[in-house]
C-alpha cells in the first residue's frame, strides 16, 4: 500500500497565497496560539477591506443600480421548522465514511472520485488513502451545525446553525411584497454568514466551516423560468468579468440530474480555474416552487402571490445565484497574483484594492518631506472616500515593492521639487510609469483614475 497525501495544488500557487496572505496581513489561520483550528480563518486588515470592496461592488451591482431588487439582513438562527420545511433536515448531507485504524474521516464521493489521490482498490472498495486502513461502511452525514436556544439543552431546544441565507428571504416574501409593493419580477438579496459541518474543509479559504453567501432570490411567474435562468447566468458571469477576473478562468458547468440539489430542477455553476482545479465560484439554481410551497405547507400561511392586472393568484418559481465571499475572494487573489523579474503584483482591479493609495515622503530623514507627505495623507483620509496608507520605512523602491504585493494601485511620492512647486508624483502599480499632478488636483486625479 502506497502512502498518499491529498493530492491537491500543482502549480503551488497555493502555498504562495497562502503565504503572502499571512506575510501581509491579510488572512490568518485563526485561534493561532492555541495552535489553530482546522481550516478556520480570521480576515486581517487587508482581507477585511479586500472582502468588504468585494460584498460592497456585489450590493451596488445587484440592489443599488437595480430597480427590481431588495436587501435583507435575516437572523442566522430560524425556528427549527424551517429547516424541516426546506428539505434540509432529511437531506441536507454528505456521505461519509470513517478509517477504522486511523480514524479519519472522508467525504465517500471524494474518494471514489479520487480525490485523495490514486486509491488502490480492494475488493472494489477504496482504502484509506492516508494509512491503507479498512473503511467502515458509508453514513449519510447531517452538515447542519446544532446549538441548544436558550439555557436547557434539551431536545425542544435544538437549532441549527443556517446552512445557507436563502431561507430568510422565503420566509420574508410576504413582508417584503407588502412593505415594498415590488411587483413579480423581482428579487431580494442578502450577504450573510453560513455554516455547513464540512467533512473535510479544504483548499485555504476555498472550503471552510463557516463562510459567507451572497444570495440573491429572484421571484417570477413559472412559466419564464427558462428565461430568467438564462439571464441570471449571464448577469452572474458578467459580474465576475467586472471585477477583472480573467474570461479563461471562467465557465459554466452545467449540474447532471444526479447531482442536482434536493431543491433544483436545473442548475449551472460558474466555476474558476483554481489552482488546485475547477471548482465552484457560485451556484445558479431554478428553485421552482419548492421552498415557498414547503413553507407554506409547513406554516400553514398562504404564501401565494396575487397579480392584481391578471386576478391570477399563483405560488412563484424562484430563480437563485448563490456566491461565496471568501471563494471570490480567493478568486481575486489567484487571478491577480503575478511574478515579474524582480517583483509580485497584485493587479487587483482598483475597486477592489485594500489600499486605493500610498503616500511616501522620498526620504525619511528629512523632516519638511516628511510633514508635506503626512498633510496629503491626513487630507486624504479624512476627506476621501478610500482607504489610504503612510509609510516611510526603508527606501522608496522597497516601498513600492511593498504596495505591489498588496494590489495598491496608485503611490504618491513626495520629493524634494515638491516642497518649491506644489506637487508630487504618481506611480501606477501595473506600469511602474510616473505623473506629476499638483497637491491641489490630487483627488480630483485619482477619482478620475480609479
Ligand atoms: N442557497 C444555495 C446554496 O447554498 P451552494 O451551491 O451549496 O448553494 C453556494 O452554495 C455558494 O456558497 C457556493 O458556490 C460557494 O461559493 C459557497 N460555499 C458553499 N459551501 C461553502 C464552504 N464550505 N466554504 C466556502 N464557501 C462555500
Amino acid at each position: 500500500m502506497r502512502k498518499n497525501q491529498p493530492l491537491e495544488d500543482k502549480s503551488d500557487l497555493t502555498n504562495k497565497i497562502v503565504s503572502l496572505c499571512k506575510r501581509r496581513g491579510f488572512i490568518f489561520p485563526s485561534s493561532e496560539i492555541y495552535g489553530g483550528l482546522a481550516n478556520t480563518w480570521d480576515f486581517g486588515p487587508l482581507g477585511v477591506e479586500l472582502k468588504n470592496n468585494i460584498k460592497k461592488y456585489w450590493w451596488d451591482k445587484m440592489i443599488k443600480e437595480k430597480d427590481d431588487i431588495v436587501g435583507l439582513d435575516s437572523a442566522i438562527i430560524l425556528n427549527p421548522k424551517v429547516w424541516e420545511a426546506s428539505g434540509h433536515l432529511s437531506s441536507f448531507s454528505d456521505p461519509l465514511v470513517e478509517c477504522k485504524k486511523c480514524h479519519t474521516r472522508f467525504r465517500f464521493d471524494y474518494l471514489k472520485k479520487g480525490k485523495y489521490g490514486e486509491i488502490e482498490l480492494e475488493d472494489g472498495y477504496p482504502q484509506c488513502p492516508l494509512c491503507g486502513g479498512q473503511l467502515t461502511e458509508e453514513k449519510k452525514f447531517n452538515l447542519m451545525f446544532k446549538t441548544y436556544f436558550g439555557p436547557a439543552e434539551e431536545t425542544a431546544n435544538i437549532v441549527y446553525l443556517r446552512p445557507e441565507t436563502a431561507q430568510g428571504i422565503f420566509l420574508n416574501f410576504k413582508n417584503i411584497l407588502n412593505t415594498t409593493r415590488k411587483k413579480i419580477p423581482f428579487g431580494i438579496a442578502q450577504i450573510g454568514k453560513a455554516f455547513r459541518n464540512e467533512i473535510t474543509p479544504s483548499n485555504f479559504i476555498f472550503r471552510t466551516r463557516e463562510f459567507e453567501q451572497m444570495e440573491m432570490e429572484y421571484f417570477i411567474t413559472p412559466k419564464e423560468d427558462k428565461i430568467w435562468f438564462d439571464y441570471w447566468k449571464k448577469e452572474r458571469m458578467n459580474w465576475y468579468l467586472s471585477l477583472g477576473v480573467k474570461k479563461e478562468n471562467l465557465r459554466f458547468r452545467k449540474h447532471e440530474k444526479n447531482e442536482l440539489a434536493h431543491y433544483a430542477k436545473e442548475a449551472a455553476d460558474i466555476e474558476y480555474n483554481f489552482s488546485f482545479g475547477w471548482l465552484e465560484l457560485e451556484g445558479i439554481h431554478n428553485r421552482t416552487d419548492y421552498d415557498l410551497m414547503n413553507h407554506q405547507k409547513y406554516s400553514g400561511i398562504d404564501l401565494k402571490y396575487y397579480n392584481n392586472e391578471t386576478k391570477e393568484k399563483y405560488l412563484p418559481y424562484i430563480i437563485e445565484t448563490s456566491a461565496g465571499v471568501e471563494r471570490s475572494v480567493l478568486t481575486v487573489l489567484t487571478d491577480s497574483y503575478t511574478e515579474e523579474k524582480d517583483r509580485v503584483i497584485l493587479k487587483i482591479n482598483p475597486k477592489l484594492a485594500p489600499y486605493k493609495v500610498a503616500v511616501f515622503p522620498l526620504l525619511a530623514n528629512k523632516l519638511d518631506l516628511v510633514k508635506l507627505a503626512r498633510e496629503i495623507y491626513d487630507d486624504l483620509r479624512k476627506n476621501w472616500k478610500f482607504q489610504v496608507v503612510f509609510d516611510s520605512r526603508g527606501n522608496i523602491g522597497g516601498r513600492y515593492y511593498s504596495q505591489d504585493e498588496i494590489g495598491t494601485p496608485y503611490s504618491i511620492t513626495v520629493d524634494f521639487e515638491s516642497l518649491e512647486k506644489k506637487d508630487v508624483t504618481i506611480r501606477d502599480r501595473d506600469t511602474t510609469k510616473q505623473v506629476r499632478v499638483k497637491i491641489k488636483d490630487i483627488k480630483e486625479w485619482l477619482d478620475r483614475n480609479l
